[in-house]
């Protein structure tokens, strides 16, 4: 832990941000929750009486067997259960409960590729009619209910495809980001157990390929446990193909012995449902842990609230699948509210500027959710490439995955939302499940820059490094005070590290990592991470992976990485490396060691900037000054600090004077 102060310096404008936009009306009109009174009330309500709160809401799921009890367990331990004894499947909850009504032919989901005219639509039937013989030939290769199935695919429909499938056999899906690489894949199948995964022969970025297959193919030299690799034949891209372990989707699934009816198991609430590797502070990723009733309560009623989801919304997330956000509001959410969901394949800005508005305007989406990233990217372009779309389909706005800057909301709202959108700017993590911190649309006034008040049954606090509740003016670290049904249940195979992770720090809270503070109105102001975490573009990376992918390289002896404010992507990575005694410092190298990192933990983690030192600035007990060597690289170098307790206070200035700029 780095100690609590937050390191993103879009702060300083997010604190003197003053302006408060409300509700446009005709969203209050028509919206699930209409007045801050409202929510207020619920709110109360959901934490006085958590219990019948939560009860109530599991009336968004089907139950094949209701549940017993609501809730049991602590943030102490660290075990806590939702709907105890209740039954119920997932995937029959995104789709066999709709294709009992007229929305059997309405589409489930609509994929765009990257190519124009490649698209796909989905009605409810035909999803149903793929998951079952999907589920029916992952049965047949040997997966049975608890068995982990891993997916390494690009944003095309097999991926939310293999997903419902394996909700429905009750197999635990781990989805790893096609943007890693197949060291990250091998080891990600391999702490997981998976025996199986499923990819595609490529994927496709900016017309080129994301080699799939080749990377699976590499992977998988390092996991014998995998027995059966399934390939999705979606560019035509000329792969390998092992006839003894590969086999072809198309093939299989169109199979005379598969059927296109497969029963879904009941499920306990507690059985896992997903796994999904997630950056922490340390350097190996965590399995973070979802189960089945209360992930999908969760999800379900974030997608309803939060989005205002409505009968005739098509929805439009694009976030990849390979995250949270898109397991959540890509796929489960608004499936299992019946919506029509876009998936979308390609590039924000490929092969133009103009790329989401467009596909906007196509299927006129009416909810559109993105990141911060993706929105500051776009705003750098004329305003002439949105102008020339129609996007008065447009209802409500999101952004996730960072702070927002208030000059991207206020140009998300005026620009693209014309000034009639509702914007949500919506705080979670992989472990929360769904979103936990953000405005409801009809009902709380937006601030740019702020998340807002904490959803439904979210009691957050603000506490200083002793853990006492402070001043939350003032800022601190952001814990939760208690559970609720979509936090995450445990670190897969280690069973002690959901607690020792979050649960200590602030015993009895979870830990979210994150600096906050609330203003005099109770509106959270998201400071970014307090812990060695960064946040590039939205993805969530661990320093010391980064570090430790470039320590594997034979020419370096030591690394040090921080993050640095970028423009676009929110925060930049800034390697400090130390070479072994006999390597030279050349532009080569360092564009090897970049080369190195894609290479161990995937594109992108790749330093934006590589400074190959003498030596790092240390304490006397060795301990590399990261405080410093942050500032360095964000070029504030009149506020350094403190550096007489340095073992080596000389190495700042020469860090100063070799900088990348
Ligand atoms: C950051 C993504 C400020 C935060 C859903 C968190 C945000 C991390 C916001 C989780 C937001 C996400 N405002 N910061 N609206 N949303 N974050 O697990 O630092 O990929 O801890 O989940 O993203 O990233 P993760």
């Amino acid at each position: 832990m780095s100690g609590q102060t937050p390191k993103s310096s879009t702060i300083d404008t997010v604190l003197e941000e003053q302006r408060v936009f409300n509700p446009p009306e005709r969203i209050k009109e028509t919206a699930h929750i209409r007045s801050y009174e409202e929510y207020k009330e619920l709110y109360d309500y959901s934490i006085k009486e958590p219990e019948a709160f939560w009860a109530k809401q599991a009336e968004l799921v089907d139950w094949i067997k209701p549940f017993k009890k609501v809730y049991e367990g602590d943030l102490v331990e660290g075990e806590h259960k939702w709907y105890l004894g209740g039954k119920l499947n997932v995937s029959a909850n995104c789709i066999d409960r709709h294709i009992n009504t007229w929305r059997k032919n309405k589409a489930a989901i609509i994929w765009q590729g990257e190519k124009r005219d490649e698209t796909r639509v989905l009605t409810y039937n035909e999803l149903y009619n793929q998951v079952c013989r999907v589920a029916n030939t992952l049965k047949k290769w040997g997966v049975n209910k608890g068995d982990r199935v891993a997916l390494y695919m690009p944003m095309i429909p097999e991926l939310a495809i293999t997903m419902l499938a394996c909700s429905r056999i009750g197999a635990i899906h781990n989805v790893v980001f096609g943007g890693f690489s197949a060291d990250s894949l091998r080891d990600r199948i391999n702490d997981s157990g998976a025996r199986i995964l499923i990819t595609a022969d490529a994927g496709f970025r900016r017309g080129a390929y994301i080699p799939l297959k080749d990377n699976a193919d590499k992977a998988l030299e390092g996991c014998p446990g995998v027995h059966t690799c399934i390939v999705v034949k979606h560019t035509g891209a000329d792969i390998n193909f092992w006839t003894q372990r590969d086999k072809w989707w198309h093939h299989e699934i169109n199979s005379p012995d598969i059927s296109s009816v497969c029963p879904p198991e009941a499920m306990d609430s507690e059985d896992p449902l997903f796994i999904l590797y997630t950056s922490g502070s340390t350097g190996k990723p965590k399995g973070v842990m979802h189960t089945t009733g209360g992930y999908l309560v969760y999800t379900s009623l974030t997608m309803k609230y939060i989005f205002d989801l409505k009968e005739e919304d098509t929805f439009w997330c694009t976030a990849d699948s390979g995250w949270i956000t898109g397991h959540s509001y890509v796929i489960y959410g608004p499936l299992a509210l019946g919506a029509t969901t876009l998936m979308y394949e390609g590039l924000h800005n490929y092969p133009n500027p103009d790329r989401l508005w467009q596909v906007i305007e196509k299927y006129r989406v009416s909810i559109f959710y993105t990141a911060p990233t993706i929105i500051r990217g776009l705003m750098k372009e004329d305003e002439e490439w949105v102008k020339k779309h129609d996007l008065s389909s447009l209802r409500l706005l999101g952004t996730v995955g960072e702070p927002i800057n208030p000059e991207a909301w206020v140009w998300y709202h005026k620009v693209v939302g014309n000034e009639k959108c509702a914007i949500v700017d919506t705080y979670w993590q992989t472990e929360t499940g769904g979103v936990i911190i953000t405005p409801l649309p009809g009902a709380i006034p937006t601030k740019p820059g702020s998340a807002a008040m904490p959803f439904f049954g979210i009691e957050p606090a603000i506490v200083d490094s002793n853990g006492e509740e402070c001043d939350s003016k003032d800022g601190g670290s952001l814990i939760i005070k208690r559970p609720w049904p979509g936090l995450m249940r445990g670190v897969y195979n280690a069973p002690d590290r959901f607690r020792e992770t979050y649960l200590t720090m602030y015993p009895g809270n979870y830990f979210t990592g994150d600096g906050a503070r609330v203003d005099e109105d109770g509106y959270y102001w998201l400071l970014g991470r307090v812990d060695d975490v960064l946040n590039v573009s939205g993805h969530r990376l661990s320093t010391a992976e980064i570090e430790s992918a470039l320590v594997s390289h034979n020419k370096v002896a030591e690394a040090a990485v921080v993050g640095y404010p970028h423009d676009i992507k929110g925060e930049g990575i800034y390697a400090y490396v130390l070479l072994k005694n006999n390597a030279k410092a050349s532009s080569e190298l360092r564009a090897q060691l970049g080369q190195h990192v894609r290479k161990v933990i995937g594109p992108v983690a790749s330093p934006d900037k590589i400074h190959i030192v003498e030596q790092l600035p240390k304490t006397r007990s060795g301990k590399i000054m990261r405080r410093i060597l942050r500032k360095i690289a964000s070029g504030e170098f009149e506020q350094l600090g403190d550096t007489s307790t340095l073992s080596n206070p000389e190495s700042v200035d020469e860090l100063i004077k070799t900088r990348e700029e």
